[in-house]
């Protein structure tokens, strides 16, 4: 019976990560630290708040005071560590939230799990995993080689360089103090409970209103995509198998270009749209509903300053150490999500309030 607690539980992998391991681990008990920032949901926890095993606690990770107690009072033997602010358009904007989060947010949890765990000489008292993220390896030209596990750090955005430095934090403490680590550097995640500021879920909201679909630059630039359940089971894996110390790599093995994502996710809308009555009705506004196509609503807009232009994982260490390898397919993947976002209209509309349309109008407007 493991006690875990789960840093970032009401953010969208995280939330996803909550409902995966209740049902997968029958005789654990999850605690989620959340401090509810723009990006955190509680609405995304509503199917586990009745569950006995599990527990919210509303704060935040810079809290040291509070992370202790929690660690003491429910004897956290496990750290799955998600909590971030998460999206690079927003680090260009304002960095400090940042490095605040993403930097000294991770040493405050590093310093409690060190102060708790290690208080009696013995490594074996708890597991600290680290959730990070592509990113931090740069951006790759055309041929290159995908990362790995041995790719030289090269983070381009104040988003990549804060997960970078966090990174390199929790080797430190491992290498140092010998505190158990493991972290995951993850591709592009979609999926349920993603907050539609993120390409997918965007442009989905989007199209189903019929406003434009912003392409940055030329929609050229490429992401590997990995559907969020499989990251769960990712991290799941280093967390049950994965060595101390190691870093592991996951990734889905479908590099696609925005405009291939988008261009896919219009033909599905044309498609469920098209030949569902009442989906027209809920969604008058969407291209699809009227007989015509949402890639009519694609609209080229300026380049995010800094964009990397391609990442790609090669994940030969988790698949041959761990066995992992992801579940859905790029298709399948992409289905079950619209899926969700069809059957969970009042999940977005509650958090598409008008100061977010405001800020991406602002900073994003054609
Ligand atoms: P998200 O923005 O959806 O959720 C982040 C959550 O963290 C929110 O619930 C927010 O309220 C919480 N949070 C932020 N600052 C906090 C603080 N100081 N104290 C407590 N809680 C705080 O992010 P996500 O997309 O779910 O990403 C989760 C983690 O996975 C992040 O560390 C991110 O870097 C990493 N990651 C994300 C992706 C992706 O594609 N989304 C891919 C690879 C890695
Ligand atoms: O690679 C993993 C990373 O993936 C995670 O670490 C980040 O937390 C997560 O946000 C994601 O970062 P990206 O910047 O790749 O994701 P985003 O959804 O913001 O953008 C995906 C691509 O789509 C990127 O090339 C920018 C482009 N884009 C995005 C938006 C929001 C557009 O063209 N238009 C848009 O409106």
């Amino acid at each position: 019976m493991a006690s875990l607690l789960v840093t970032g539980g009401a953010g969208f992998i995280g939330s996803n990560f909550v409902h995966y391991w209740l049902r997968s681990h029958p005789g654990d008990s999850v605690t989620v630290l959340d401090s509810l920032t723009y990006a955190g949901n509680l609405a995304s926890l509503e199917p586990a708040r009745a569950e006995q095993r599990f527990r919210f606690i509303h704060g935040d990770i810079l809290d040291r005071e509070c992370v202790d107690r929690i660690l003491s009072d429910h004897s956290i033997d496990t750290i799955v560590h998600l909590a971030a602010e998460s999206h690079v358009d927003r680090s260009i904007h304002g960095p400090g939230a940042f490095i605040q989060a993403n930097l000294v947010g991770t040493y405050t949890l590093l310093e409690a799990a060190r102060t708790c765990w290690l208080k009696d000489g013995s490594p074996g008292n708890g597991r600290f995993h680290h959730v990070s993220t592509d990113e931090v390896y740069g951006s790759l030209g055309p041929e290159d080689p995908a990362f790995d596990e041995d790719t030289s750090y090269a983070p381009n955005s104040p988003y990549s360089a804060s997960k970078a430095g966090s990174d390199h934090l929790v080797r430190a403490y491992h290498h140092t103090y010998g505190l158990e680590v493991t972290t995951s550097n993850c591709s592009n995640n979609y999926g349920p409970y993603q907050f539609p500021e993120k390409l997918i879920p965007l442009m989905l909201v989007n199209a189903l209103h019929g406003r434009a679909l912003p392409i940055y630059g030329d929609g050229m630039n490429v992401r590997d995509w990995l559907f969020v359940e499989d990251h769960c089971r990712g991290i799941e894996a280093v967390l049950l198998h994965g060595r101390s110390g190691r870093t592991y790599c996951i990734g889905g093995n479908t590099e696609r270009t925005n405009m291939e994502i988008v261009r896919q996710l219009c033909l599905h809308l044309d498609e469920r749209l098209g030949s569902e009555p009442s989906l027209q009705e809920r969604f008058p506004d969407c291209p699809a509903s009227s007989g015509s196509t949402c890639g009519e609503l694609v609209s080229f807009v300026k380049d995010r300053p800094g964009h990397d232009r391609r990442y790609a994982i090669d994940a030969t260490r988790i698949e041959g150490e761990l066995g992992f390898r992801p579940v859905e397919s790029f298709e399948s993947g992409l289905a079950l999500t619209i899926d969700w976002y069809l059957r969970n209209e009042s999940w977005w509309r509650g958090i598409m309030d008008g100061s977010y349309r405001q800020w991406i109008d602002t900073n994003y407007g054609s």
